[in-house]
């Protein structure tokens, strides 16, 4: 272990010590994942909202690379107008992400992300998406509209799993010491962006009403055999301020 590692896990022991009573200090080490879960503006809503229906309309049918048994997933038509707004959730991320792992780089070294993929979700009773991952870096989803129905139905929800229209992430091999499941009951602006290789599923709902979201991909490489895929992907420009100063 270096010095300046040992250092490093001595300052994270000072923040996360809590003097208890009986003067024993203790802390806890960050594992597994980081997924970050964010309250997106109204604007960045009425933007998606308006670019989603245009998609809808343009019947931009995005079904075959998805895993959902969701018959409207539409591929957005344009990705220009919600860039500066992702650009800003993932400045997020990034400084959520360097607090978790307690490692901060320098801003010259702030990553480079490329939006690969960016569809809409109109969700309907009974329908779901089983448990899959996604490709490249970053994933994230935005729920768009979520009926207050579903948010009946997750109210009166007796049972000990997320309940109906859950998000839920899988990490991890079940052991019960640790813990390898998350779940969350999304309301309407709620986005979550996660690492792309993590599981995670859609559970169904009852109510006749649709729920809209919002997913994506951003990639931080590209692999030779996707180049021309990716030639009209868009790069995003990390935004916001610089991990704490060391
Ligand atoms: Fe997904």
């Amino acid at each position: 272990m270096t010095e300046e590692r040992m250092k490093k896990n001595e300052e994270n022991f000072q923040k996360l010590s809590i003097k208890k009573p009986d003067k024993v200090q203790y802390g806890v080490f960050s594992w597994g994942p980081c997924i970050v879960h964010l309250r997106i503006s109204d604007d960045f809503k009425k933007v998606l909202l308006e670019e989603a229906e245009l998609s809808r309309k343009k019947n931009l049918d995005y079904r075959e690379k998805l895993a959902g048994v969701i018959k409207e997933e539409y591929s957005f038509h344009s990705k220009e107008k919600v860039l500066p707004y992702i650009s800003q959730c993932l400045g997020i991320y990034d400084q959520a992400w360097q607090k978790f792992k307690n490692v901060f780089y320098k801003p010259e070294n702030k990553p480079q992300y490329l939006l690969s993929a960016l569809w809409v979700n109109y969700m309907k009773r009974y329908e779901y998406n089983p448990p899959h991952d996604h490709s490249d870096e970053l994933s994230f989803v935005i729920f768009l509209d979520v009926p207050q129905a579903i948010r009946d139905e997750q109210k009166a929800f007796i049972g000990n799993s997320g309940g109906p229209g859950s998000l839920g992430f899988l990490y991890g091999e079940g052991n019960r010491q640790a813990i390898t499941y998350q779940a969350t009951m999304p309301q309407t602006g709620d986005m979550f962006i996660f690492p792309a290789w993590v599981k995670h599923y859609v559970a169904p709902f009852y109510s006749d009403v649709t729920r809209i979201s919002v997913s994506g991909n951003v990639a931080n490489s590209i692999e030779l055999n996707k180049l021309n895929e990716h030639n009209k992907a868009k790069f995003v420009k990390i935004k916001g301020e610089d991990g704490p100063k060391r």
